[in-house]
């Protein structure tokens, strides 16, 4: 599909549907020359926020449907509801078997033409999205073909294009992020993910290094080593690097990939637990963003390191009150296998060491704990660095992925402290927390952390997110990295 910015009259464009966005009691532009009057005097439709309506205008414009949406009020509206609603037109134009669409860019207030072109080309991209790749029926419908987005005369083409082409690889970020979270666990094992990232290494030239088994026990990777003992689809540690910086410091990149999350001896209860093939969808977003970070090629040095693994129950398997020493020398005592995400995390977060980074940014579905407290709304923001977790804030703000700060006290670490061993692999109360103060303890850079558990899969959706994997938070990191490449941090 191709997403376009350019310079055509509302009434000039010669598509199978035209949609006009019109804010709350605004009346519509001359360029329809008249063919939304009806609908608007009629009362059929006044501009509210999730208002449509489909007209046919016959020969007014070039058009063969019109398609009205509703922006609400024009003070309010923003990047958010503008990816939206151009989801919702995509997705209309689709549902009437159309292959193609354009929409008269609204700019929001405060926005400029870039940044809008860009939201809009998002949300058409994200809103189309379906996996359908198991499906056998005619569910596999045509692709859509093009989705036009129609500039003023004053606008600056140039930019409202680079715009569309940038919103259209932070997409693609996610809905690479999306295809891996949604694939079963039998398809999508470590050795896959591991697949995965050898073709973006090789599309964007990058390095890869995938540790097996033997080379995971041989670096001293003991957690991962650990959870993955009696998998039969055996663990992989994936290192991808992006060398686009000169000889800056790298930001590293880390996501949880456990591809299920059975919890292991510490099994989890029957229902519900199909949901668990989602509990690698932090690995998926790194890797979805080392995409988007090569086909934008980011002038920026980065890391992405993706432990992976099954976590299963068996004769192998791992038990409660097992102690491990960590690639980090720090010993661990297991109150629960089914505190596996930072088992794993503690390992590639030493592991990052060696790169002496000027920032890690992991990302995990880690605790049940983060989904009570802030739902299915907002991922859970913790780290060791005021600034760093600002700047990651920021970043998710402005993709659309809401992440908020949550405290990593002294205390939640007290609540961490082993009886036989240094510390132990799970805490409560305030379990998204202790699992954080865990994690703290192998962070030695400025370091932040998003807990993902409410937010990488979801039984909802919204208008550009159908349920099943979000892509949350690829997009996200891809606008982190993006920052620091435009700030010259890493140059
Ligand atoms: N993968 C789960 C966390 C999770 C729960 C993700 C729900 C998405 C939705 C994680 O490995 C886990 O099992 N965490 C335990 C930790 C506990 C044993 C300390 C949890 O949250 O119950
Ligand atoms: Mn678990
Ligand atoms: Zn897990």
């Amino acid at each position: 599909m191709r997403i376009r910015a350019r310079k055509t009259a509302p009434n000039e464009a010669p598509t199978a549907l035209l949609a006009v966005g019109l804010y709350d009691s605004e009346s519509a532009p001359e360029a329809l020359n008249g063919a939304a009057d009806d609908a608007l005097s009629g009362g059929d439709f006044s501009g509210k926020a999730g208002e449509t309506a489909l007209l046919y205008p016959k020969d007014a414009i070039a058009a063969d449907r019109l398609l009205l949406v509703g922006l609400g009020d024009r003070a309010s509206f923003t990047r958010e509801k503008l990816r939206r609603i151009a989801a919702t037109i995509a997705k209309k134009a689709r549902s009437l078997k159309l292959d193609e669409a354009a929409f008269v860019l609204p700019v929001p207030e405060g926005s400029g033409v870039e940044e809008a072109a860009l939201a809009a080309a998002e949300g058409v991209a994200l809103g189309l999205y379906r996996f359908t790749r198991h499906k056998t029926g005619d569910e596999k419908a045509r692709e859509f073909e093009s989705f036009d987005l129609l500039l003023d005369e004053s606008a600056d083409e140039e930019a409202a294009s680079h715009g569309a082409d940038t919103g259209t690889k932070l997409a693609a970020a996610a809905l690479l992020a999306r295809d891996l979270a949604n694939e079963p666990s039998n398809t999508a094992t470590p050795e896959y993910l591991a697949e995965t990232a050898r073709g973006i290494a090789e599309r964007h030239g990058m390095g890869i290094t995938v540790l097996d088994r033997a080379g995971i026990e041989e670096e001293g990777l003991t957690g991962l080593a650990t959870v993955g003992r009696s998998a039969v689809n055996e663990p992989r540690f994936i290192v991808l690097e992006h060398r686009k910086g000169g000889d800056a410091a790298p930001v590293v990149i880390i996501g949880k990939a456990v591809t299920f999350d059975s919890g292991g001896i510490s099994i989890k209860p029957s229902g519900g637990m199909e949901d668990m093939k989602f509990d690698m969808g932090g690995g998926a977003a790194v890797l979805g963003a080392m995409e988007a970070a090569g086909s934008m090629n980011l002038p920026i040095n980065v890391v992405a390191l993706v432990p992976s693994t099954e976590n299963l129950p068996g004769g192998g398997a791992f038990k409660p009150g097992d102690v491990l020493e960590m690639h980090s020398g720090k010993t661990v005592e297991i109150v629960s296998t089914d505190a596996e995400g930072r088992l794993i995390l503690a390992d590639a977060l030493s592991y990052a060491r060696r790169y002496d980074p000027s920032a890690v940014v992991d990302c995990a579905t880690l605790t049940g704990a983060c989904v009570v407290a802030l739902g299915n709304h907002a991922s859970g923001l913790m780290g060791n660095d005021e600034d760093l977790i600002a700047e990651v804030q920021t970043a998710g703000e402005t993709a659309g992925e809401r992440a908020w700060p949550l405290p990593l006290f002294d205390e939640y670490t007290e609540q961490i402290k082993g009886d036989t061993a240094d510390i132990k692999n799970s805490a409560r109360p305030a379990g998204a927390l202790t699992a954080g103060a865990f994690l703290k303890e192998f962070a030695e850079y400025p370091w932040a952390h998003l807990d993902i558990a409410g937010t990488a899969f979801g039984k909802k959706g919204n208008a550009y997110t159908p349920k099943g994997g979000t892509g949350v938070p690829a997009r996200t990191l891809v606008r982190f990295l993006m920052g620091r490449a435009e700030n010259g941090e890493d140059a």
